[in-house]
């Protein structure tokens, strides 16, 4: 037996959805830097979930889908009001949430491909209902129902703040979930793939994915990109903090990846918003610290930033509670995650592979009376 430790480099599946070759991520083979630019968060769902950008009549038909889908039961409502609320991280909150829109779904465990899909659309337009929710009531302020006039991206900001957001805000979020949406077999949706592959139902799958997304190595690191960011406080105190962690061996948030050999396509995007955003709102020292943390870390150790990197002073820039960044990201990523999830039952095969046994040989057993 080879043992490949975290499975690098191994290949495990095939996939049309999204690929990364010499650092150029697609979506069904459009490059991100087009899609950032051009796309909306909706015609990205559609490209990943049919392989194909819609006409204009195929978006209006999801985006109409997914309004129309976007109400939570009063179940999740009650059982947000009911828990210790302010002592739950909100990506624990959407785990048991999703959990419970699988109760409340008539089809859970309908596993022909037309249900699958509706649950798609339903799962994916109940997750941002879900967050705002949850955000709103730990403030103690009730949930604002979603508004069916409004862009995925605006509504919801609407559906946080109440308020209708400016056009500015509207693009930036919307071009975080683009880039965001899908990205190979990264940790969370191999997570969903491997759940589902025991054709196991959707909502299963998309509760896996929610807690293989919320560590730190994975979609937790844009909330502790913004509490280093806090805790560095100033851009004079950048480099001897970078230079502590060093010594101290530990992890920088936001650098590194498995994959990029020599830098995350998706992070310039989000180090632009970030200047632009950083300026309007008046604080342009996350964004000159996040600079001068990018300098310090590749000369340091040439170890570029990833997309969680300029992630976290953007939607700082929004007004967004920075524990809610990671969930922000699974508002996002669940696209990719249904993707996927339809792609394996399509096509599916157990995942099972092997550990290579280091524990002690064949032992005898011995009655627990007689154990020393
Ligand atoms: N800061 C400092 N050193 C790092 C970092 C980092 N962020 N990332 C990697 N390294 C170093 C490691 O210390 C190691 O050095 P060594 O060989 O001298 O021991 C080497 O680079 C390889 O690192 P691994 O952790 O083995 O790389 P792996 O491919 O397993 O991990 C990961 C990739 C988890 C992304 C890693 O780079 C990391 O922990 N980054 C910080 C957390 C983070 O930003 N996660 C988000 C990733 S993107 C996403 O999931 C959306």
């Amino acid at each position: 037996m080879t043992v490949t430790r975290g499975l690098e480099g191994v290949v495990a599946t095939t996939s049309s959805i999204s690929s990364i070759i010499d650092d150029t991520l697609t979506y069904v083979g459009y490059n991100i830097d087009d899609l950032a630019v051009n796309a909306s968060f909706e015609e990205v769902i559609y490209l990943l979930w049919h392989r194909k950008l819609p006409n204009k009549e195929e978006l209006a038909q999801l985006t109409k889908q997914l309004a129309d889908s976007a109400d939570i039961p009063q179940a999740v409502i009650d059982h947000f009001k009911a828990m210790p609320i302010n002592k739950v991280h909100p990506m624990g909150a959407l785990r048991s949430a999703v959990s419970i829109l699988g109760e409340f779904d008539d089809e859970a465990e309908a596993m022909d491909e037309e249900a699958n899909y509706r649950k798609a659309i339903r799962i994916q337009a109940k997750i941002p209902t879900i967050t705002t929710a949850f955000a709103r009531i730990r403030k103690g302020l009730e949930p604002i129902a979603p508004r069916n006039d409004l862009s995925f991206a605006g509504n919801f900001l609407y559906m946080l703040t109440g308020e209708e957001p400016d056009s500015i805000a509207i693009e930036a979020f919307n071009k975080a979930l683009v880039l965001h949406a899908d990205h190979e077999l990264n940790a969370s949706t191999f997570t969903a793939r491997v759940c589902v592959a025991t054709l196991s139902d959707i909502y299963s799958g998309i509760v896996a994915a929610i807690g293989a997304l919320k560590g730190p190595l994975h979609g937790g690191a844009n909330e502790r990109v913004m509490k280093m960011l806090a805790e560095i406080g100033d851009v004079t105190n950048v480099e001897p903090y970078i230079q502590q962690k060093m010594v101290n061996k530990e992890k920088i948030m936001g650098f590194g990846h498995r994959v990029y050999r020599f830098g995350d396509p998706r992070a310039k995007h989000l180090k632009e918003m970030s200047e632009k955003l950083t300026k309007l709102t008046g604080e342009p020292k996350w964004y000159d610290m996040s600079v001068a943390i990018e300098k310090t870390v590749t000369a340091e150790k040439d170890i570029p930033p990833n997309v969680d990197f300029y992630s976290a002073s953007v939607y700082h820039s929004l007004g967004i509670d920075h524990d809610l960044f990671t969930p922000i990201f699974a508002v996002s990523r669940a696209s990719g995650w249904l993707a996927h999830i339809l792609e394996q039952y399509d096509n599916n095969r157990l995942i099972r592979p092997r550990a290579e046994y280091t524990g002690p040989g064949m032992q005898v057993y011995v009655p627990v009376d007689e154990r020393m």
